[in-house]
């Protein structure tokens, strides 16, 4: 064997040997995907080194699935060996295994479990951070969602009568331009301008793409996982309002495809509320906001001329009940503080919120 071929055999021998292992932990069952769905409840930002008592009244109720909105542990590094560490640690809180084992976990991401604050498709570890994601939630090694670029990911549920719920989970991190910072410009606020630029994208094509033939596929009702807020007023922060191309564009669908009963729902925001946008030439688009597990902001005067109800600044979980009986089918969707307190609620009929 000549020197160059040995050197060759080195480096694959050294490259096999040091191929990370998949990222596995050990913290007992977890719930299987339920036949019949009607609860969900959902939530986001939460530090991992926090006790989480919002986890143990989610699972003290028993939902058919949870929702993670993103933020789910604060993984803000670039080394895969800090962020493992952090989703161990939430791993291990009786709260976190008591949820995992009494409800199924449907999970997206945000900036800080992505990897770094408010980041877009620039973040230099997008593609390892993905497999840790992934490993954690114990996505299966076939599925489809680690074959294609970014995180999202669509689940149909039955209902009753052949009825159903689609989950939609957008992945708003791996894809996303760079957005524009405020620097005094007018019409602007706090952090980040609008950007009006057709070029600039949040989801990015193969997720249009996706998004487009999963909202013609068969469901009743679809709800939109979407870590940041998509029907509130411009605030200056990371949201789709900063993006407000891509909200026509979602829009757009809806209209071209005339897909009814769809809703969001959202975290990031360490506040929770609902927001409730008018639409021209189509139906209200509600977005039930819920932050955090262990985020809050107390004293905080968030503007939102679209919120309906009250304002959350207590940590908190929402959570959603569809009856399948009535006709026609009506979602009530809440927000459900540290106390147990409803603090807001909506109930929607699904004529209302369809063509
Ligand atoms: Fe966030």
């Amino acid at each position: 064997m000549n020197k160059e071929c040995l050197y060759v055999l080195l480096v694959m021998v050294l490259f096999s040997n040091c191929k990370k292992e998949n990222f596995v932990i050990d913290n007992g069952e977890w719930a299987d995907a339920p036949n019949r769905v009607s609860t969900i409840a959902f939530g986001s930002c939460a530090e991992e080194y926090e006790q989480q008592p919002i986890l143990q009244m989610v699972a003290d109720r028993n939902p058919d699935l949870f929702i993670y909105l993103g933020d789910n542990v604060y993984g803000d590094t670039e080394d895969m060996q800090v962020l493992e560490n952090k989703y161990a640690e939430l791993s291990q809180k009786e709260e976190f295994k008591n949820l995992a084992l009494n409800s199924y976990i449907l999970s997206t991401w945000d900036d800080h479990d992505y990897g770094e604050n408010d980041a877009g498709k620039y973040y230099p570890q997008k593609e390892a951070s993905k497999e840790v994601f992934l490993d954690f939630f114990r996505e299966p090694k076939s599925s489809e969602r680690r074959m294609r670029e970014g995180i999202y990911d669509a689940r149909i549920f039955n209902g009753d009568d052949n009825k159903k719920v689609q989950i939609i989970l957008l992945d708003t991190r791996t894809f996303r331009d760079d957005l524009i910072r405020n620097d005094g410009m007018s019409g602007c606020k706090n952090i980040y301008c609008p950007n009006p630029s057709p070029d600039s994208t949040l989801l990015g094509e193969a997720q249009w793409t996706w998004l487009e033939s999963q909202l013609q596929e068969d469901a009743d009702i679809r709800i939109i996982a979407s870590s940041i807020q998509f029907s509130h007023q411009y605030n200056g922060r990371e949201s789709w309002t900063t993006m407000p191309r891509e909200q026509e564009k979602f829009i757009g669908l809806l209209q071209t495809h005339q897909v009814n009963a769809v809703f969001f729902i959202s975290g990031d925001l360490h506040l929770g509320e609902i927001s409730k946008m008018e639409v021209d030439g189509a139906y209200p688009l509600y977005d039930i906001t819920s932050s955090g597990i262990t985020k809050n902001r107390i004293g905080y005067d968030e503007q939102n001329s679209r919120r309906i109800g009250n304002l959350e600044e207590a940590n908190n979980y929402g959570w959603i009940e569809i009856d399948w009986d009535a006709n026609p089918i009506q979602v009530t969707g809440s927000i459900i503080n540290i106390n147990g307190d409803v603090s807001n609620m909506i109930v929607l009929d699904t004529d209302e919120i369809s063509f």
